[in-house]
């Protein structure tokens, strides 16, 4: 038995379903050179935890997600990639947080937040908790809000005035993306399932579309300025055509093959097609903060899960309907 002081961690140990989660008690990480030591109150379990666990990328991202994730096994055995708490301890040559400082971060690729504690460089992305939010709801707010910032701040910009439709508005992602074209001035329509319309209207969902309609595409082609996809159901060429000629569509998901392609979608579809990798940075996040403390991103929280009872979280997410963020409590 180690003398090191120990924590409770959910430790992922093979790629599988629910079942390869098992929770366990392992060391608590010491901060190094620049690092601080944070005491987590609440993590989110994400789609990204559930494509890591269950090896399940979008095609044509398997082999690479093997070498960054693990061959035989997750390489990194705690999953999570978004925390909140308080900073229990700093390393040498730290100076943006102290001890009792109650902050967030996202950690991204390298996981690791559905534990009693995480070891974070205080350089990466981790900002303060605006004291508006509780833990759970500033937690709540990190996966889905870094996301929804990324493309519609960054690589498709909103404009007041536009209609935007959201597909996947049910999820973290979309919700956040519903909640940020709203506060740009934009009007929002959800496509979702059908149990969800009074959800996502209460997340300012002007429209509401059911994906399970025969006709909904049909219907809606053409019609909206930016056309946001978290679902990648369809292939980009078709997803673009929602989008108004000379509009633009954001694919959050999307095949490696798509994402190869995007230089050539807009002379194919004569739309402006945007995706990518959203960069876990510090900026970001303090962005992400600043609109959930001014109300702009709200925390949207389908579920409240102890850390002991992870598995059942897990199992919610492998039924691919979550709603909003799915957050783990520390207790
Ligand atoms: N590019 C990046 O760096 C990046 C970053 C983060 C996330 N992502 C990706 O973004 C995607 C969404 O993430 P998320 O965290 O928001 O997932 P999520 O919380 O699991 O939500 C997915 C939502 O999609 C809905 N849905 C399922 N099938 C649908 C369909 N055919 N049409 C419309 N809605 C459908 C689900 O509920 P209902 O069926 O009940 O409506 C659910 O609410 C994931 O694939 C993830 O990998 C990419």
């Amino acid at each position: 038995m180690s003398d090191l002081p120990m924590m409770r961690a959910a430790l992922c140990e093979r790629f599988g379903d629910a079942s390869a989660v098992r929770v366990a008690e392992v060391p608590r990480p010491v901060p190094g050179n620049g690092e601080v030591l944070v005491r987590i109150h609440a993590s989110t379990l994400d789609s990204a935890d559930r494509r890591i666990r269950a090896l399940d990328m979008p095609p044509g991202f398997g082999p690479m997600a093997r070498l960054a994730f693990g061959f035989r096994r997750p390489r990194q055995p705690i999953l999570g990639t978004a925390l909140a708490g308080v900073v229990e301890a700093v390393g040498p040559g730290t100076s943006r947080f102290r001890p009792g400082d109650a902050v967030v971060a996202s950690t991204g690729a390298a996981q690791g937040c559905h534990a009693g504690y995480r070891v974070i460089a205080e350089r990466k992305a981790i900002a303060a908790k605006p004291a508006a939010l509780g833990f759970e709801e500033a937690a709540a707010v990190i996966f889905g809000g870094m996301t929804a910032r990324y493309f519609l701040e960054e690589k498709a910009p909103v404009t007041p005035g536009e209609t935007v439709l959201v597909i996947g508005a049910g999820g973290a992602v979309g919700v956040a993306a519903m909640h940020l074209a709203r506060a740009a001035g934009a009007t929002v329509t959800a496509c979702c399932s059908a149990g969800k319309a009074n959800w996502v209207q209460s997340h300012g969902a002007g429209g509401v579309i059911d994906y399970r309609s025969p006709d909904w595409f049909s219907a809606h082609e053409g019609v909206f300025d930016l056309v946001v996809d978290t679902v990648g159901a369809m292939p980009a060429r078709q997803a673009a055509r929602l989008a108004r000629p000379g509009g633009t569509l954001v694919v959050a998901s999307a095949s490696l093959w798509d994402l190869l392609a995007l230089p050539m979608l807009k002379a194919l579809t004569g739309r402006v097609v945007v995706g990518g990798m959203v960069p876990d940075e510090a900026e970001g996040l303090a962005r992400v903060m600043a609109h959930a403390e001014a109300g702009r991103l709200r925390p949207a929280i389908g579920a409240r899960v102890p850390l002991e009872r992870i598995g059942e979280a897990h199992a919610l997410i492998d039924g691919g309907h979550k709603t909003g963020s799915i957050v783990i409590t520390m207790g």
